[in-house]
């Protein structure tokens, strides 16, 4: 691969708002292949995150990115109901729809896998949902799975404890066993966790221009009010976006690497990364690179020149 060949990366997604906030981003950089979008149960189920990304791609005149979706966990254990953070079709009162309910798509992790065994290159893949379809792509297809050059991961905390829970992250509590497999897989892992997830915010009076007038602009415009309207506070979170930009552009965060596991039983503290950072200890666990600080206005910025960039006809 040449030094100035797009970075290739597949998105994994329980397509939300603030999901569809890292498709918006990721269709409009150009220095970035999107290989497919696939769904994960997760705020919404995953058949459902399929549609939604079917729905967002074609709002932003990307209907050819291939799409997958699948259901179910990692290793079939009962887990409590999705907490529905932006309503019951993830996409809280913004209509991007309708969705073709007659369309088909293709498993998640067949799909993955089929991509990465065609193409043999180097790819990332992004997880902004739970990591179910992440460890199951690890543990069936581990000859497609050698071409996963980082796992990028909207989840989990160092230090800022749950979301769902005192201790858990919602996309490490839905499903602790897959994001527990992806730890112990033998492939670079980062995650950006609730320690920087809230922190890129789009002020209420960015909020209050007018949007360029494209549909990219339009959409994610749509997306980040409704986004302030559901969390009212200082504007709109970037949420999982924030974490499609700073995959993109490291420097916009610091990382530090640490020996981590999912805790898996725990009466208060099932779904929680446990992360150990004492130095140099941690015996066997794996080292997993946390997202440790970000500069919230370099991402804000970022995003909005990407957004606002004018592609060529
Ligand atoms: O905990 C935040 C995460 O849960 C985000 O990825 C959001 O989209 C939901 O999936
Ligand atoms: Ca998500």
């Amino acid at each position: 691969m040449s030094a100035s060949s797009p970075r290739r990366v597949l998105l994994d997604a329980d397509t939300g708002l603030d999901d569809a906030l890292a498709l918006a981003y990721l269709t409009a950089v150009p220095e970035l292949e999107l290989l497919a979008v696939t769904g994960v149960d997760g705020c919404v189920d995953g058949i459902r995150a399929a549609h939604n990304s079917a729905m967002v791609l074609q709002a932003l005149g990307h209907p050819e990115v291939p799409i997958g979706a699948a259901t179910g966990q990692y290793d079939g254990i009962a887990t409590p109901p999705p907490v529905q953070a932006f309503g019951p079709s993830g996409m809280g009162e913004v209509v991007v729809g309708p969705p073709d309910e007659a369309r088909s798509f293709p498993d998640s992790v067949e799909l993955m896998a089929r991509i990465l065994d065609r193409d043999r290159l180097p790819t990332t893949l992004l997880c902004t949902g739970p990591l179910t379809n992440a460890a199951k792509l690890l543990r069936d297809h581990p000859g497609a799975a050698r071409w996963i050059d980082r796992i990028f991961v909207m989840g989990g905390s160092i230090a800022a404890g749950g979301n769902v829970t005192a201790a858990a992250e919602f996309n490490i509590l839905r499903d602790p066993e897959a994001a527990d497999a992806v730890f112990l897989a033998d492939i670079p892992t980062t995650l950006y966790g609730l320690d920087v997830f809230v922190q890129p915010v789009i002020s209420t009076d960015e909020l209050g221009t007018r949007p360029d007038d494209s549909p990219r602009a339009r959409l994610s415009h749509l997306l980040l009010r409704e986004l302030a309207a559901l969390f009212p506070g200082r504007g709109a979170f970037l949420g999982d976006g924030g974490a499609a930009v700073v995959l993109m552009n490291p420097e916009l965060a610091s990382k530090t690497s640490y020996p981590a596991r999912v805790e898996l039983e725990g009466t208060h503290t099932r779904g929680a990364t446990v992360v150990d950072r004492r130095d140099s200890q941690g015996g066997d666990w794996p080292r997993i690179d946390f997202v440790t600080a970000v500069d919230p206005d370099g991402i804000v910025s970022e995003f909005l020149r990407q957004i606002n960039r004018k592609e060529a006809p």
